[in-house]
C-alpha cells in the first residue's frame, strides 16, 4: 500500500514521460523546452492525439478544425446565462461542459469529439467571464490562432505576437503532465465506458482543489500578502511554525525544479515592466531562494503562471479555468488511449475497520441522544 499512490505504477501510456530527477518533461518524445520555444497549442494537441508531429497538410486542416469549431451550442450558451453571477467559475465550467455533452453534435467521431471539447472550453471560459462581468461576449474567430482567440475572447482585441507567444507557452506547458490527479481522474471514469464529456467533467472537478489547479489563485494571494521582499522571511517563519504548505512548491514526481517552471521564470523576467511586476517578481524569486535553501523544496508551475496570467490580463479567479483550457488536450487524450486498450480501473483498499460486529435493532442501542 502507498498512500496517495505515491510511485505506483499504474498503468502503460506512451503520451508524456517525466524525469522527477533530473527536472525532464516529455510529450511524445518531444522536450517541453523544445516544444515552448518553437511549437504551438495546436501542434502540441495534434501530437499528444496522435503521438507523431503533423505533417504541413496534416496540421493546416487540424488547425482549422480545431479553429473553426469554437461556436457553442445554445444550450450551453443558455445554461450560463442562467448562472448565479457569484457562482464558482471552475462550478460553472463543470454544468457547461455536462451541458456540452447534451447538446454537443451527436454525430461526431471520437476525434470529433475531442476537438469539439478542446476547442469548446476555450470559448466557454471567456462566456462565463463575459456572464458574470457583464462584458461585452465576442464570438470565436476562425482566423485567429487558439492561443490569441483564447485573449480576444477575453479582452475583446486581438493580442501582439509577443502576448500570443506567451499565451502558446503557458498552453503548450499545462497540456499534459502523465498521471496528475485530474487525468488519472479521466482515466477512471473513461474506463468505466463513460463519454469523453463526463471523463474531462471529472478532471476538472479534481483540477479544482488548490492541491492541483487551485494552487496558482493562492499564490497570487500570498505575494499580495507578503507585500515586498524583505517581508519573505517572516511570512515563511510563520507558515513553518504552523505546518502549513507554501502554495506553488513541491511535486509528488519533480525532486528538482520543476521544467515548466524554469520556462516561466524565463518569460516572467521578461515581461516584469511596471513597477508592481518588478516586486512580484522579487518577492516570487526570494520565496523560491528561501524554500529551496531551508526545506530543499522547489517550485512548480503554478508557482509562476499567475504572474505571467496576470501580466496578460487573466483575473485572478479565472487561473484554474485557464489551466483546465490548456490541460485538456491532455485529459482528451489520456482518455483515447484509455478507450484504445481499456480494463476497467478498480483497484483495492486495505481494509483498517471491523469485522465481526453483530447488527442491534436501532430502539436496544443505548445511549439516545434527545434532540
Ligand atoms: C504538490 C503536493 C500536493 C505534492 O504532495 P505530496 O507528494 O503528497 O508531498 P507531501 O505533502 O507528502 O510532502 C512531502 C514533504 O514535503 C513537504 N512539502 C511538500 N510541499 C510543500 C509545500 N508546498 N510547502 C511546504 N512543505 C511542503 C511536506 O510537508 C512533507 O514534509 P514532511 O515529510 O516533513 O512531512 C504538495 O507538494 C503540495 O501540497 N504543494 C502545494 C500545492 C501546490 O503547489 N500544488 C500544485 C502542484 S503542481
Amino acid at each position: 500500500m502507498s498512500k496517495g499512490l505515491e510511485d505506483v505504477v499504474a498503468g502503460t501510456s506512451a503520451i508524456t514521460f517525466i524525469d522527477g530527477v533530473r527536472g525532464r518533461l516529455i510529450y511524445a518524445g518531444y522536450d517541453i523546452s523544445d516544444l515552448a520555444e518553437h511549437s504551438s497549442y495546436e501542434e502540441v494537441a495534434y501530437l499528444l492525439w496522435h503521438l507523431r508531429l503533423p505533417k504541413p497538410g496534416e496540421f493546416e486542416s487540424f488547425a482549422a478544425d480545431l479553429r473553426s469549431a469554437g461556436g457553442l451550442p445554445l444550450g450551453v450558451l443558455e445554461g450560463i446565462d442562467d448562472l448565479e453571477l457569484e457562482c464558482d467559475t471552475m462550478d460553472a465550467l463543470e454544468m457547461a461542459i455536462a451541458a456540452l455533452g447534451i447538446y454537443d453534435d451527436p454525430r461526431l467521431d471520437t476525434l470529433g469529439k475531442a476537438a469539439s471539447i478542446a476547442s469548446k472550453i476555450g470559448t466557454i471560459v471567456p462566456y462565463i467571464h463575459a456572464h458574470k462581468t457583464g462584458a461585452k461576449h465576442h464570438e470565436p474567430r476562425k482566423d485567429l490562432s487558439f492561443a490569441s482567440n483564447l485573449l480576444y475572447l477575453l479582452n475583446g482585441r486581438e493580442p501582439d505576437a509577443f502576448s500570443e507567444k506567451l499565451m502558446n507557452v503557458l498552453l503548450v506547458l499545462h497540456a499534459d503532465h502523465e498521471l496528475n490527479a485530474s487525468t488519472f481522474t479521466a482515466r477512471v471514469v473513461a474506463s468505466t465506458l463513460s463519454d469523453m464529456y463526463s471523463s474531462v467533467n471529472a478532471a476538472i472537478a479534481a483540477l479544482k482543489g488548490p492541491l492541483h489547479g487551485g494552487a496558482n489563485e493562492r499564490v497570487v494571494e500570498m505575494v499580495e500578502r507578503i507585500g515586498s521582499p524583505e517581508g519573505v522571511p517572516r511570512f515563511l517563519a510563520e507558515k513553518f511554525a504552523n505546518k502549513e504548505k507554501i502554495m506553488g512548491f513541491g511535486h509528488r514526481v519533480y525532486k528538482t525544479l520543476d521544467p515548466r517552471a524554469r520556462i516561466l521564470r524565463g518569460y516572467a523576467g521578461r515581461i516584469a515592466a511596471t513597477r508592481a511586476e518588478r516586486n512580484d517578481l522579487a518577492i516570487l524569486d526570494r520565496l523560491a531562494d528561501e524554500m529551496v535553501k531551508q526545506k530543499n523544496i522547489y517550485p512548480n508551475v503554478d508557482f509562476y503562471s499567475g504572474f505571467v496570467l496576470h501580466h496578460l490580463g487573466v483575473p485572478t479567479y479565472l487561473f484554474t479555468p485557464f489551466f483546465a483550457v490548456g490541460r485538456t488536450p491532455g485529459w482528451l487524450a489520456h482518455i483515447m488511449e484509455q478507450y484504445s486498450n481499456n480494463r476497467i480501473i478498480r483497484p483495492i483498499a486495505e481494509y483498517t475497520g471491523p469485522r465481526d460486529e453483530r447488527y442491534v435493532p436501532i430502539g436496544l442501542r443505548g445511549g439516545s441522544i434527545t434532540p
